[in-house]
């Protein structure tokens, strides 16, 4: 059960969750400050927890950490989460408390919201948190509002900070990379000072994403106390975090980079994205499980669906589509199993190659005659639904659409349109782009009977402004996410049926922020099965396999020259949802019966990845095998996935303790029939077979036997 109580005699507000507690208070300058977030508190014990304000240096000033939403202003010279530029040119910003309501804006989640403004200006400033009944997860948001008659400028408006307890020591774990190497982990120790974390490419990004895990260093996948948190936001982001002077640590965070700020005007709102925030004192194996459920039911819009197996044609077919072409790989797809049948890149004007095309959304007609109607009936004939590639943000300059609108291009006068990858980015913060936008999609998808779209983002902005608008570049940076999410959220609404896939030349656009409004993520363009082992490892610290889409492509691999078996290619992609991306055409006929054979098999198993508990039981860190457990939450079913590199002779094969199994039970191996009892899987182990040589991979579906005691049942 969650909860959030408030003692009036110590002034303290105590959020409640299963397992932690979250507590703050004001202090006598009227800051919202910070008291607890860890264990389960009493609201009499986290009272303990003010103290009174000692003597301080006047070289020190406030503490830098400590506050719940750190302001420019005062004697403050941390990184502040709140900067203001008044009407008149004022800085700084300072606290008067208004009042506080709590409430339950839905069964099983009760909210807070702090409410502020400034002593002088008019600015309103409300802090609002959210705890649900089941997750430990703490949703922040803050709110600003210009209640006066001016413009003022906001300069920095972060969601919220974080607070950490004292510790000897404090790690970050995070994520880095680039285009075909996203999620690499990264667990280091915190320098003292700033560590900034951030996007400045008006989307998500390869090169980081948005969440951290700070521990004190003492933490492991399975044990430790993890403090962490995740921003729901899809443009430019920064994350700071601070080691301190005093030996604290915090973390504030929210939408916008250094530099960008945001117009208010008279009688306007800013609500920041939702920064949410989670501990747990049971590793950070358990804080990625907590996340993956906390999305499934606070963030997706379809958690108790299972995903299609999807077969993808950019990989097999790159521009060459056609309709023959794409008619006979869906024969050979339906044939696999495929469940969803895209086309990728390559179906509308003028694209030959990305050169051209992108903004005539009409199918190109020496390739499609008869328009997709025809291939979409096919698809669907053969029992499969049908899905389309679309890049909806971008032009190229060789295309009508641009011709036409030169100025719906993020741009400044006087200054070079940089051109990445041939194309230029639309400025979907203007709404007639936006209208346009979701005009051409709405009637798109109704006219084709689209079931699933693959939204594509393929380049970072540059030269961001918009000149039709004096503060179009400050503007720019929030609106054009906003009116992403409105594009989508009334596509979804005009069809309910319709499923979209989340990809920004892989995963430039994968946050708690796109995951609230898709329904899958293209982790990465870089589909070799060895690297991909790496890439889904970073990607499960916080997102689910649920969501994280896994295509087996032909070998040698396009981007790497590798090449890794079918079998392991199908292994590492069974850990997500599982999809082909191979030329089909191509692949001979023991390669498609052994490709039936594994996708008849991975939906077997299916829900229990999907909609699973996951447990990572061998990272991948050495020549040893790497290893991820799904379980299903009645703890019935487990499917144990095992990828082993090239080891070295003599490398010893590790045996996998499980997790979270039924502690009483006995498990039957589906496929040799052999009966192992729970608390030798979990206390002594298992090391499954592998076949010898490079690149093996096995799967172990282990099925719960009811009624069977421990005792008496001649089991391994
Ligand atoms: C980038 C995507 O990540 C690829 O999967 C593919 O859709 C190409 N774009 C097509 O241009």
């Amino acid at each position: 059960m969650s909860a959030i109580s408030f003692d009036p005699a110590s002034g303290v507000w105590l959020l409640s969750t299963a397992r932690t507690s979250y507590a703050l208070w004001i202090d006598p300058t009227g800051a919202p400050c910070h008291l607890a977030w860890g264990p389960p508190l009493t609201l009499a014990a986290a009272g303990r927890l003010v103290l009174p304000a000692g003597e301080v240096s006047s070289f020190e000033g406030r503490s830098p950490a400590g506050e719940e939403l750190p302001v420019d202003g005062g004697a403050r010279y941390g990184v502040p989460s709140l900067r203001v530029r008044f009407a008149d040119g004022t800085r700084a910003f300072e606290w008067a408390h208004l009042g506080h309501r709590i409430g339950e804006p839905a069964p099983g989640t009760k909210e807070l919201a702090l409410e502020f403004r400034d002593r002088h200006y008019p600015l309103a400033v409300a802090l609002h948190y959210r705890v649900h009944d089941d997750t430990d997860v703490v949703e922040r948001w803050t709110v600003l509002r210009n209640t006066g008659r001016q413009p003022m400028a906001v300069l920095r408006a972060d969601s919220a900070a974080w607070t950490l307890p004292p510790r000897d020591h404090y790690r970050i774990s995070h994520v880095t990379g680039q285009w075909s190497a996203e999620g690499l982990l990264h667990r280091e120790p915190v320098p003292h000072g700033e560590t900034v974390l951030t996007s400045r490419r008006g989307i998500t990004s390869h090169h980081a994403n948005p969440w951290l895990m700070l521990d004190a260093g003492d933490c492991g996948e399975d044990r430790g106390e993890v403090w962490s948190a995740a921003l729901a936001w899809s443009g430019s982001w920064h994350l700071t975090v601070q080691r301190t002077p005093d030996g604290r640590t915090s973390c504030t965070g929210g939408a916008g980079h250094d530099g960008t700020e945001l117009p208010l005007g008279p009688g306007q709102e800013y609500a920041t994205p939702r920064f949410a925030g989670l501990y747990t004192d049971r590793g950070f194996s358990a804080a990625s499980r907590a996340w993956h459920a906390y999305v499934r039911s606070h963030v997706l819009p379809h958690p108790d669906e299972m995903r299609p197996v999807l077969f993808n044609s950019w990989e097999a077919t790159g521009f060459e589509v056609d309709e023959a072409g794409q008619k006979a790989l869906a024969v050979r797809a339906a044939q696999l199993g495929v469940e969803l049948y895209v086309v990728d890149d390559g179906w509308f004007r003028g694209r030959r190659d990305d050169s051209a095309g992108l903004g005539d959304w009409t199918p190109g007609t020496e390739r499609f005659p008869r328009g997709l109607v025809p291939l979409v009936g096919e698809v669907h004939r053969l029992g499969m639904r049908f899905g389309l590639w679309v890049e909806p943000e971008m032009v190229n300059p060789d295309s009508d659409l641009y011709r036409a609108h030169p100025d719906w291009v993020l741009h400044f006068p006087h200054r070079t349109r940089t051109e990445l990858r041939n194309q230029l980015v639309l400025n979907f913060a203007r709404d007639d782009v936006a209208e346009w936008a979701y005009g051409w999609l709405t009637r798109l998808v109704a006219d084709n009977g689209i079931d699933f779209l693959k939204w594509d983002m393929n380049r970072a902005f540059s030269e961001a402004g918009w000149p039709a608008r004096e503060d179009g570049q400050d503007l720019l940076w929030t609106r054009y996410v906003h009116h992403l999410y409105d594009v989508i959220d009334r596509l979804r609404a005009d069809h309910p049926g319709l499923r979209i896939e989340t990809c920004s030349g892989g995963g430039g656009r994968v946050d708690l922020g796109i995951l609230s409004r898709t329904d899958q993520a293209w982790p990465s363009d870089n589909t070799d099965a060895a690297d991909r082992v790496s890439i889904q490892h970073g990607f499960s610290q916080i997102y689910p396999a649920q969501v994280m889409a896994a295509w087996v492509t032909d070998v040698p691999n396009q981007l790497t020259g590798r090449s890794v078996p079918l079998r392991y290619r199908f292994h590492v992609a069974m850990a997500g949802v599982l999809a082909v991306g191979g030329d089909l055409a191509r692949w001979t006929p023991e390669e498609l019966s052994e490709g039936a054979e594994l996708v008849a098999q991975y939906k077997t198993v299916r829900h229990i990845v999907q909609h699973g508990v996951q447990h990572r039981l061998r990272g991948p860190v050495d020549d040893g095998p790497t290893a991820v457990q799904y379980t299903t939450a009645d703890r019935r079913e487990v499917l144990v996935l095992v990828w082993q590199r090239a080891p070295r002779h003599g490398t010893p094969r590790p045996a996998l303790r499980l997790a979270g199994l039924d502690p009483t039970a006995c498990y039957r191996d589906v496929t040799t029939g052999a009966v192992h009892h729970a608390c030798v899987l979990t206390g002594y182990g298992i090391a499954p077979e592998l076949p010898t040589g490079d690149w093996s991979s096995t799967s172990l579906h282990l099925i719960r036997v009811d009624d069977m005691t421990t005792e008496g049942t001649g089991s391994h």
